[in-house]
């Protein structure tokens, strides 16, 4: 975050706290918000696509008190299913400001989010226009609806969170034709009312090339269905998916650059085809909750192994790993550790911080240097933790959930409390 940094006894502080006090009172281990830095990054955003719309990604993070901050900064929310709908409405998110996403809504999802009013919801198949058509039959009410499309833009990113080539699940197809035939179907449907499209590439990416490829091709989708109809489409949302920094080598765009870069290429291919520039639109989650999010844990035990040819390893463990980050293990994704309640003594040895877990993968930080005499304890800091981590959690090995408190001026506040054995055997009716 951007208030984290270490103060002269050598520990880290996040937003007046040291995490060793953090800890103390809200035990371990523990995601930590800043919450002023979130709120900065969310203006940034706001600010910099000025006149556009951003929507925060709530997949990424998201509980009520979020969903308020996010109100109040004057950002829509996106949201993907029943549940983080239903987390958006309780922190007191206007319907309208709320976009629905999903390549399988249900029924119910989709009735929750019609009876709610959302702004706009983001179609994904033909399956859901027809069950669209037949709820608002039903509730008498039109949808305002965005049509989902792939570009066939190659993201350069993990191949599990590329969505813009060809073979994968979401969206209607440009190339292939689908997504004409899918907007052209909604403009004649009277149960709904077509504004846009909708286009998201990836996730964790940093050439900005591959929105500005999205752009250009989701407005000569837009000039071929004001072709097909006559009609001019009001909004293109581009998604998500700008990167962050998590190690030192990861350098991310800004967002007053990335809008720069956008806003002329949408104006001049807007001029070229003779269409009005839309009302764009922008779904940062990752970008905004990322980096002020800080996770903290305590080291149980240490050992050196030998790895051959006379070189050892030392594995640090910590008291959480994949059931609380499940990223590293599923997208080799990298992250810093540092120790965190003190400056610690000795050369820095490479080491490896895994967490408690029945698994050899089950790996936070692959290699990252640490003081000599790390022990148990200490505590250790992952830093740029707050995407992806809390609401990719699991329960694996009936291990409860950490809580997550945000941090402002040195006060703590709960936002989600610690699952407790309780709420764990409270599903089991054998229990
Ligand atoms: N909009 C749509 C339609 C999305 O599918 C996503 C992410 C976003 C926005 C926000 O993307 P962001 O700005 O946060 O990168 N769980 C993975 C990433 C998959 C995200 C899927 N959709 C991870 O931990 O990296």
């Amino acid at each position: 975050s951007k208030n984290a940094f270490r103060n002269a006894d050598g520990e880290v502080e996040i937003a007046g706290r040291t995490a060793a006090s953090i800890v103390a009172e809200m035990g371990s281990p523990v995601y930590v918000i800043d919450e002023d830095d979130f709120r900065t990054r969310a203006r940034e955003w706001r600010d910099a696509f000025a006149g556009w719309d951003v929507f925060y990604a709530g997949k990424s993070f998201l509980c009520t008190t979020v969903a308020r901050w996010i109100a109040e900064e004057g950002l829509g929310l996106d949201v993907c299913s029943g549940g983080e709908l239903a987390v958006a409405l309780r922190g007191g998110m206007t319907p309208a400001r709320i976009g629905m996403h999903g390549n399988n809504k249900s029924v119910d999802e989709l009735r929750a989010g019609l009876s709610a009013g959302v702004g706009r919801i983001i179609v994904d198949s033909s399956h859901e226009i027809t069950r669209l058509e037949q709820l608002c039959a039903e509730l008498g009410t039109v949808a305002e609806v965005m049509i989902r499309v792939t570009t066939g833009v190659e993201a350069h990113t993990h191949e599990y969170i590329a969505t813009a080539h060809e073979d994968q699940k979401f969206g209607f197809s440009i190339n292939g034709g689908a997504a004409l035939v899918a907007m052209v179907r909604s403009h004649h449907s009277p149960y709904i009312d077509l504004k846009g499209i909708h286009s998201h590439i990836g996730s964790q990416i940093f050439d900005t090339n591959g929105f500005e490829v999205a752009a250009r091709r989701t407005l000569k989708l837009m000039a071929q269905f004001h072709e097909a109809t006559g009609v001019t489409l009001a909004d293109l949302d581009l998604g998500g998916g700008f990167g962050i920094s998590y190690i030192k080598e990861d350098t991310p765009a800004t967002p007053a650059e990335l809008a720069a870069g956008l806003r002329l290429i949408v104006e001049h291919e807007c001029r070229g085809f003779g269409l009005p520039v839309p009302r764009m639109s922008i779904e940062p989650g990752r970008a905004i909750c990322g980096p002020p999010g800080t996770a903290i844990y305590t080291v149980g035990t240490v050992k050196t192994v030998d790895i051959g040819s006379g070189q050892s390893r030392r594995y640090v463990a910590v008291d959480g790993g994949m059931s609380d980050n499940i990223r590293p293990a599923l997208y080799a994704a990298e992250y810093s550790a540092t120790l965190a309640n003190r400056a610690g003594e000795g050369g820095p040895v490479l080491s490896r911080v895994v967490g408690k877990h029945c698994e050899g993968g089950d790996i936070l930080v692959r290699d990252e240097f640490l003081p000599d005499d790390v022990g148990p304890g200490d505590l250790i800091a992952v830093p740029a933790a707050g995407a992806y981590s809390r609401s990719m959690a699991s329960n694996y090995n009936h291990v409860p959930r950490p809580p997550v408190v945000a941090v402002r001026d040195g006060h703590l506040s709960t936002l989600l409390r610690r699952e407790t054995m309780d709420d764990l055997l409270a599903l089991d009716p054998g229990a």
